[in-house]
């Protein structure tokens, strides 16, 4: 997801860009750059592929500076990362200028139109087309307002998109809309910013506005208006963001990604605290709707702890349809949804659009939706009926850790509530967090071991990982954790499966990872580790019992972590398999905070 950033003052602010754009570092980009309007009619740009460092030099070798400017770091969608496909972008009299997350999905018809004005493009991006089209609006509307702007663009730009503009005849007002991505602004005495990201702008005020779809803002040094597309004035949503920002800290680790996995304890508790606060009102929600299917609705990781929700529903033998959808599947081919439907959407951004687009068409079939978040006023936590706080803490590492483990034990929390919707019920959650924080504490204790397990597969480029029942959501996760962090091929699937074809793929030494932490399928997992091990495969295996098992430890590697019982025991062996890709990766000199080609939201479809 790209980052954009805007500030406008009384005063410079061309370091206050830098330290904005500086917040956003950990969302993985590949290009950085400012803007700012100086004086004269020209606004001008330094930008650059690569870190933020690269920027920063250029502009110690050509400074630019000046009272309104914006800034934006970008992950590439259209035109490779480059200087030139570095936003922001110029219009041809340098008299406009233009940052934007998201996509212009009709861009080329757009690039017929500026073309035929002999405007000649200098870079592959589609946001480059944006600034040739307000420019030549502005050719024949000098005078336009912010309104006429936004009205003009928003009618001929079809995508999801937060754009802001700077113009050079209207220099201190900086424009920013939005549609589909996220953006926030703050407006004091004598400043007021922009920023993509809420953790840009705690510098200046904790409370912080929060633009809706379809919103504009127009922003100067001494206020704000806030208006719909069409020019009518509108309310943005006030979000007060009271948690800490040591974001930009590893407090002593070498990697984000390690700094959170030894969050992953205190980020559990934290869950329970923040699900204790809203437990009155989840017992009634619950309790308010005839609920006859519930749905587990995210992407990536946290659509595994859907998964989880899913089987643990069977486990717990519901007397209802509970189905676990990915977002991007979910918006175009979804299953019947009506007003007895409870949609459970997860996330930790907050902003994932294949997860947005899946909430607002359960909502047009009038399902409720209960949500899980960690990003306290992102779009899906405003989306939705209700919204809990996975309040997992600022969570920067692309490869998510700690908000993994919440989001399973939020969806285990909707089932035993589905299952009992007692105070009883909700405290024998508690309770098995609480011991499950315990056990993850010991986990990250015995980090050696593991590591010993990463070094034995660091160069096997291929292996799989197989679950069964409550396991496979943990041999999803250690499939994925694989593949993103250390670049290892490794393919989930449901153990008892393997037989059906994707035995043949075994060659002798292949690592196969085998989740044992769900007692009822145990014994068949069992059988299928004794299978792959028959064939010369290299089991590891993640198990769950009082005491080691030496029938089963002589199968394979052997890792025993605590008995905690159903689903307990299952997600342990996340932090199990979080340790293990981290570790894989730094053996293989991956950038475990920052895999190339990811983003830590994903904000485009
Ligand atoms: C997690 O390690 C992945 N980086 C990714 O799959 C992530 O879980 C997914 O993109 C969903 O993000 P969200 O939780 O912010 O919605």
């Amino acid at each position: 997801m790209c980052g954009i950033v805007a500030a406008t003052a009384t005063r410079n602010i061309g370091g206050d860009l830098i330290r904005m754009l500086r917040c956003l570092d950990y969302r993985g980009y590949d290009s950085a750059g400012i803007s700012t309007f100086s004086g004269g009619n020209a606004i001008e740009v330094r930008k650059k592929q690569g870190p933020l460092a690269g920027l920063e030099e250029v502009l110690g070798e050509s400074p630019i500076d000046g009272h309104a400017g914006i800034g934006h770091t970008r992950w590439a969608t259209h035109g490779v990362p480059s200087d030139e496909n570095a936003h922001p972008h110029l219009s041809e009299d340098c008299g406009v200028s233009i940052v934007h997350n998201g996509i212009i999905e009709n861009y080329r018809e757009l690039i017929t139109e500026i073309e035929a004005a002999g405007i000649k493009r200098v870079s592959e991006t589609d946001t480059e087309v944006l600034v040739h089209t307000i420019s030549l609006f502005l050719a024949k509307n000098g005078d336009a307002t912010a309104q006429q702007i936004v009205w003009y663009l928003s009618q001929k730009i079809r995508g999801a998109f937060a754009i802001v503009i700077q113009r050079a005849n209207k220099p201190e007002e900086i424009i920013g809309m939005r549609y589909q991505c996220p953006m926030n602004f703050v407006s004091l005495s004598g400043i007021a910013a922009i920023s993509s990201d809420i953790s840009s702008l705690i510098e200046y005020s904790r409370d912080i506005e929060v633009l809706k779809d379809g919103q504009a803002v127009a922003i100067t040094p001494n206020g704000h208006a806030v208006f719909d597309f069409n020019g009518t004035p509108s309310e943005s949503v006030k979000v007060h963001a009271d948690w800490p920002i040591d974001k930009v800290a590893k407090d002593g680790f070498d990697h984000f990604l390690r700094k959170e996995i030894s969050q992953e304890p205190e980020a559990l508790r934290a869950l329970v605290k923040s699900a204790r606060s809203s437990a009155d009102e989840l017992h009634a929600f619950i309790a308010a709707q005839d609920i006859k299917k519930v749905i587990f609705l995210a992407c990536g990781s946290a659509a595994f702890a859907g998964t989880l929700g899913s089987f643990y529903a069977r486990h717990k033998k519901l007397p209802i349809d509970v189905l676990s959808e990915i977002g991007s599947e979910f918006r175009y081919l979804p299953p019947y949804v009506d007003d007895k439907t409870l949609m459970v959407a997860v996330s930790q951004s907050g902003e994932t659009a294949d997860s947005i687009g899946a909430i607002e068409h359960a909502k047009s079939q009038g399902a409720r939706v209960l949500s899980f978040v960690n990003v306290v006023g992102s779009t899906i936590d405003r989306l939705c009926d209700m919204s809990v706080r996975l309040a997992a803490g600022p969570e920067v590492a692309v490869p998510s850790s700690k908000a993994v483990i919440n989001q399973f034990m939020a969806t285990t929390l909707v089932v035993e509530l589905l299952a009992d919707n007692s105070e009883a019920s909700f405290d024998a959650w508690e309770k098995g967090c609480l011991a499950l924080a315990d056990t993850i504490e010991n986990i990250i204790a015995r980090e050696d071991e593991i590591a010993d397990f990463a070094a034995k597969i660091a160069g096997h480029q291929s292996s799989f990982a197989l679950g069964r029942g409550l396991d496979f959501a943990s041999a999803l996760e250690m499939a994925l954790k694989l593949k993103e962090t250390a670049y290892l091929h490794c393919e989930p699937m449901f153990a008892g499966e393997f037989k059906h074809g994707s035995l043949s793929l075994v060659e002798y030494g292949m690592p196969i990872f085998c989740f044992l932490g769900d007692p009822a399928v145990r014994h068949k997992s069992i059988t299928a580790i004794e299978e792959i091990k028959a064939r010369g495969a290299h089991p590891f295996i993640f198990d769950a019992q009082d005491r080691d098992d030496p029938d089963v430890a002589a199968l394979g590697h052997y890792f025993n972590a605590a008995n905690l019982g159903p689903p307990y025991s299952s997600v342990a062996h996340l932090t199990v398999a979080h340790l293990l890709s981290y570790h894989a990766g730094l053996l293989r000199n991956t950038d475990v905070d920052r895999p190339r080609n990811l983003a830590k939201s994903v904000t485009v479809e």
